[in-house]
Protein backbone atom coordinates (compact mmCIF):
# COMPACT_ATOMS: atom_id res chain seq x y z
CA UNK A 1 0.00 0.00 0.00
CA UNK A 2 1.73 3.45 -1.04
CA UNK A 3 0.84 6.28 1.08
CA UNK A 4 -1.15 8.99 -0.99
CA UNK A 5 1.45 11.89 -0.34
CA UNK A 6 4.22 9.67 -2.12
CA UNK A 7 2.45 8.54 -5.21
CA UNK A 8 4.53 11.04 -7.80
CA UNK A 9 7.25 10.01 -5.48
CA UNK A 10 6.89 6.28 -5.68
CA UNK A 11 6.05 6.96 -10.07
CA UNK A 12 8.70 9.09 -10.42
CA UNK A 13 11.21 6.21 -8.89
CA UNK A 14 9.37 2.86 -10.79
CA UNK A 15 7.62 4.18 -12.98
CA UNK A 16 4.03 3.20 -11.50
CA UNK A 17 1.68 2.80 -8.43
CA UNK A 18 -0.68 0.17 -8.53
CA UNK A 19 -3.71 -0.06 -5.77
CA UNK A 20 -5.90 -3.24 -6.02
CA UNK A 21 -8.44 -1.95 -3.55
CA UNK A 22 -11.45 0.48 -4.18
CA UNK A 23 -8.80 3.50 -2.74
CA UNK A 24 -10.79 5.84 -3.79
CA UNK A 25 -14.52 5.08 -2.52
CA UNK A 26 -16.13 5.09 -6.04
CA UNK A 27 -19.68 3.76 -6.56
CA UNK A 28 -18.37 1.29 -9.12
CA UNK A 29 -22.54 0.57 -9.82
CA UNK A 30 -23.13 4.27 -10.51
CA UNK A 31 -20.40 4.48 -12.54
CA UNK A 32 -20.59 0.89 -14.64
CA UNK A 33 -24.01 2.19 -15.21
CA UNK A 34 -22.75 6.21 -16.67
CA UNK A 35 -20.26 3.91 -18.75
CA UNK A 36 -22.88 1.81 -20.56
CA UNK A 37 -24.66 4.92 -21.74
CA UNK A 38 -21.90 6.75 -22.40
CA UNK A 39 -20.51 4.53 -24.39
CA UNK A 40 -23.33 3.18 -26.29
CA UNK A 41 -23.66 6.83 -27.41
CA UNK A 42 -19.42 8.37 -28.12
CA UNK A 43 -18.27 5.07 -29.38
CA UNK A 44 -19.18 5.21 -32.78
CA UNK A 45 -17.47 8.85 -32.55
CA UNK A 46 -14.45 7.39 -31.78
CA UNK A 47 -12.12 5.86 -34.56
CA UNK A 48 -10.98 3.33 -31.74
CA UNK A 49 -13.76 0.42 -31.54
CA UNK A 50 -12.77 -0.07 -27.93
CA UNK A 51 -13.44 3.68 -26.98
CA UNK A 52 -15.56 6.78 -26.10
CA UNK A 53 -13.73 9.77 -25.73
CA UNK A 54 -15.04 12.27 -23.24
CA UNK A 55 -15.43 16.07 -24.86
CA UNK A 56 -13.44 17.92 -22.65
CA UNK A 57 -15.43 21.30 -23.27
CA UNK A 58 -18.24 19.59 -21.66
CA UNK A 59 -16.44 17.88 -18.85
CA UNK A 60 -17.16 20.09 -16.47
CA UNK A 61 -21.21 19.68 -17.08
CA UNK A 62 -20.84 15.86 -16.22
CA UNK A 63 -21.23 16.24 -12.06
CA UNK A 64 -20.16 12.54 -11.68
CA UNK A 65 -17.36 12.46 -13.78
CA UNK A 66 -15.99 15.78 -12.08
CA UNK A 67 -16.21 13.78 -8.87
CA UNK A 68 -14.01 10.90 -9.63
CA UNK A 69 -11.64 13.65 -11.38
CA UNK A 70 -11.38 15.75 -8.11
CA UNK A 71 -10.66 12.31 -6.24
CA UNK A 72 -8.30 11.36 -8.48
CA UNK A 73 -6.52 14.80 -8.62
CA UNK A 74 -6.36 14.79 -4.51
CA UNK A 75 -5.28 11.49 -4.41
CA UNK A 76 -2.50 11.74 -6.22
CA UNK A 77 -1.63 15.25 -6.50
CA UNK A 78 -1.83 15.29 -10.37
CA UNK A 79 -2.96 18.55 -9.51
CA UNK A 80 -2.30 22.26 -12.02
CA UNK A 81 -0.18 23.44 -8.80
CA UNK A 82 2.36 20.74 -9.83
CA UNK A 83 1.93 21.62 -13.24
CA UNK A 84 -0.31 18.57 -14.41
CA UNK A 85 -3.79 19.23 -16.21
CA UNK A 86 -6.32 16.48 -17.84
CA UNK A 87 -5.69 16.36 -21.67
CA UNK A 88 -7.91 13.31 -22.32
CA UNK A 89 -10.57 11.30 -20.66
CA UNK A 90 -11.71 7.87 -22.24
CA UNK A 91 -13.67 5.20 -21.67
CA UNK A 92 -12.22 2.02 -22.67
CA UNK A 93 -13.77 -0.97 -23.51
CA UNK A 94 -11.55 -3.93 -24.00
CA UNK A 95 -12.74 -7.29 -25.47
CA UNK A 96 -11.29 -10.81 -27.52
CA UNK A 97 -10.60 -9.37 -30.39
CA UNK A 98 -8.63 -11.16 -33.32
CA UNK A 99 -5.50 -8.63 -33.02
CA UNK A 100 -2.42 -10.06 -33.23
CA UNK A 101 -0.49 -10.32 -29.48
CA UNK A 102 2.53 -9.63 -30.89
CA UNK A 103 2.17 -5.74 -32.22
CA UNK A 104 1.79 -2.38 -30.41
CA UNK A 105 0.16 -1.68 -27.35
CA UNK A 106 0.23 -5.96 -26.48
CA UNK A 107 4.46 -6.02 -26.78
CA UNK A 108 6.71 -3.95 -24.42
CA UNK A 109 7.28 -0.24 -25.30
CA UNK A 110 7.00 3.21 -24.03
CA UNK A 111 5.59 6.06 -25.42
CA UNK A 112 5.74 9.18 -27.83
CA UNK A 113 3.97 11.47 -26.05
CA UNK A 114 4.48 11.90 -21.74
CA UNK A 115 1.43 11.16 -20.20
CA UNK A 116 0.99 10.49 -16.52
CA UNK A 117 -2.15 8.07 -17.31
CA UNK A 118 -4.50 7.00 -14.23
CA UNK A 119 -6.95 3.94 -15.15
CA UNK A 120 -9.70 2.99 -12.88
CA UNK A 121 -11.10 -0.43 -13.25
CA UNK A 122 -14.24 -0.95 -13.00
CA UNK A 123 -14.71 -4.94 -13.59
CA UNK A 124 -12.45 -7.03 -11.94
CA UNK A 125 -9.41 -7.61 -13.95
CA UNK A 126 -7.86 -10.93 -14.00
CA UNK A 127 -5.14 -12.28 -15.90
CA UNK A 128 -7.66 -13.21 -18.97
CA UNK A 129 -9.06 -9.51 -18.90
CA UNK A 130 -6.12 -7.97 -20.32
CA UNK A 131 -4.14 -6.56 -17.34
CA UNK A 132 -1.88 -3.36 -17.34
CA UNK A 133 1.39 -4.56 -17.07
CA UNK A 134 4.19 -2.56 -16.36
CA UNK A 135 7.72 -2.56 -15.23
CA UNK A 136 9.84 -1.20 -12.24
CA UNK A 137 11.62 1.48 -13.93
CA UNK A 138 12.62 4.70 -13.14
CA UNK A 139 10.80 6.73 -16.08
CA UNK A 140 13.89 9.18 -16.51
CA UNK A 141 15.86 6.35 -18.24
CA UNK A 142 13.97 7.18 -21.45
CA UNK A 143 13.44 10.17 -21.65
CA UNK A 144 16.34 11.00 -23.77
CA UNK A 145 15.62 7.66 -26.41
CA UNK A 146 11.99 8.93 -26.25
CA UNK A 147 12.61 12.50 -27.20
CA UNK A 148 15.49 11.10 -30.41
CA UNK A 149 12.26 8.93 -31.20
CA UNK A 150 12.17 9.63 -35.46
CA UNK A 151 8.91 10.12 -37.43
CA UNK A 152 8.33 6.52 -38.21
CA UNK A 153 9.26 5.44 -34.55
CA UNK A 154 6.16 2.65 -34.58
CA UNK A 155 7.44 1.62 -37.92
CA UNK A 156 10.59 0.96 -37.13
CA UNK A 157 9.96 -0.26 -33.33
CA UNK A 158 12.44 2.82 -32.17
CA UNK A 159 9.40 2.49 -29.08
CA UNK A 160 9.08 -1.07 -27.81
CA UNK A 161 12.03 -2.35 -25.54
CA UNK A 162 12.63 -6.55 -26.48
CA UNK A 163 15.42 -7.40 -24.48
CA UNK A 164 13.13 -7.46 -21.22
CA UNK A 165 12.69 -10.49 -19.55
CA UNK A 166 8.65 -10.44 -19.62
CA UNK A 167 8.87 -12.31 -16.20
CA UNK A 168 10.19 -8.83 -14.86
CA UNK A 169 6.46 -7.35 -15.72
CA UNK A 170 3.87 -6.98 -13.07
CA UNK A 171 0.17 -7.49 -14.10
CA UNK A 172 -2.09 -5.04 -12.51
CA UNK A 173 -5.13 -7.55 -11.54
CA UNK A 174 -7.20 -6.28 -8.78
CA UNK A 175 -10.93 -5.99 -8.13
CA UNK A 176 -13.15 -3.09 -9.48
CA UNK A 177 -11.89 0.03 -8.07
CA UNK A 178 -8.23 -0.77 -8.44
CA UNK A 179 -6.09 1.89 -9.76
CA UNK A 180 -3.12 2.28 -11.37
CA UNK A 181 -1.64 5.29 -11.90
CA UNK A 182 2.11 5.33 -14.23
CA UNK A 183 4.87 7.32 -16.71
CA UNK A 184 4.36 6.32 -19.89
CA UNK A 185 7.82 6.78 -20.09
CA UNK A 186 7.95 3.51 -18.19
CA UNK A 187 7.84 0.16 -20.02
CA UNK A 188 4.51 -1.06 -20.34
CA UNK A 189 2.19 -3.00 -22.53
CA UNK A 190 -1.98 -3.87 -22.26
CA UNK A 191 -2.52 -7.67 -21.71
CA UNK A 192 -4.96 -9.58 -24.17
CA UNK A 193 -8.34 -10.35 -23.28
CA UNK A 194 -9.20 -13.59 -23.74
CA UNK A 195 -12.48 -16.70 -23.18
CA UNK A 196 -15.04 -14.73 -21.80
CA UNK A 197 -13.23 -11.76 -20.50
CA UNK A 198 -13.48 -8.21 -20.71
CA UNK A 199 -11.98 -4.65 -19.05
CA UNK A 200 -13.99 -1.87 -18.25
CA UNK A 201 -11.12 1.45 -18.13
CA UNK A 202 -11.51 5.05 -16.98
CA UNK A 203 -8.42 6.52 -18.46
CA UNK A 204 -7.49 9.89 -17.23
CA UNK A 205 -4.43 11.07 -19.40
CA UNK A 206 -2.55 14.05 -17.12
CA UNK A 207 -0.20 16.23 -19.47
CA UNK A 208 2.48 18.14 -18.19
CA UNK A 209 4.31 21.34 -20.15
CA UNK A 210 7.61 20.87 -17.60
CA UNK A 211 7.90 17.31 -20.18
CA UNK A 212 10.24 18.48 -22.83
CA UNK A 213 8.71 17.36 -26.31
CA UNK A 214 10.75 17.07 -29.04
CA UNK A 215 8.83 18.90 -31.80
CA UNK A 216 8.44 22.28 -29.44
CA UNK A 217 4.81 21.92 -29.04
CA UNK A 218 5.38 23.52 -25.72
CA UNK A 219 3.03 26.78 -26.47
CA UNK A 220 -0.29 24.43 -27.36
CA UNK A 221 0.31 22.77 -24.32
CA UNK A 222 0.51 25.68 -21.88
CA UNK A 223 -2.26 26.92 -23.98
CA UNK A 224 -4.48 23.73 -23.19
CA UNK A 225 -3.07 24.17 -19.46
CA UNK A 226 -4.34 27.94 -19.44
CA UNK A 227 -7.65 26.37 -21.16
CA UNK A 228 -8.93 23.91 -18.63
CA UNK A 229 -7.57 26.30 -15.76
CA UNK A 230 -10.25 28.84 -17.01
CA UNK A 231 -12.67 26.25 -17.11
CA UNK A 232 -12.25 24.74 -14.16
CA UNK A 233 -12.41 28.44 -12.68
CA UNK A 234 -15.54 29.20 -14.41
CA UNK A 235 -17.05 26.30 -12.46
CA UNK A 236 -16.39 27.74 -9.12
CA UNK A 237 -16.76 30.54 -11.32
CA UNK A 238 -3.55 8.50 -35.96
CA UNK A 239 -2.76 6.14 -34.63
CA UNK A 240 -4.46 2.64 -35.19
CA UNK A 241 -4.01 1.26 -31.64
CA UNK A 242 -5.83 1.92 -28.26
CA UNK A 243 -2.21 2.92 -26.60
CA UNK A 244 -1.82 2.70 -23.07
FE1 LIG B 1 1.69 2.75 -24.32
Amino acid sequence: MVLNDTILATVEKQGFCFMDNNVLELDIRELRHWFTDYFALHNNKSKYQDVAIVDMEKLEENKLVTKVLDKVVTFTNLSQANGFYLDKLWLVHSLPRKQTSNSLPYIPHFDKHRYIKVMIYLDEVTLSDGPFNSLSFAPIKNEKKRLNLSKNYKAKGENSVPNINMDDFIPCVGPSGSIVIFDTNCPHFAGSVSGDGQRRVLRFDFDNPMFPTSNQNIGYRLWSSLRQSIQRNKKSGSETYIDE
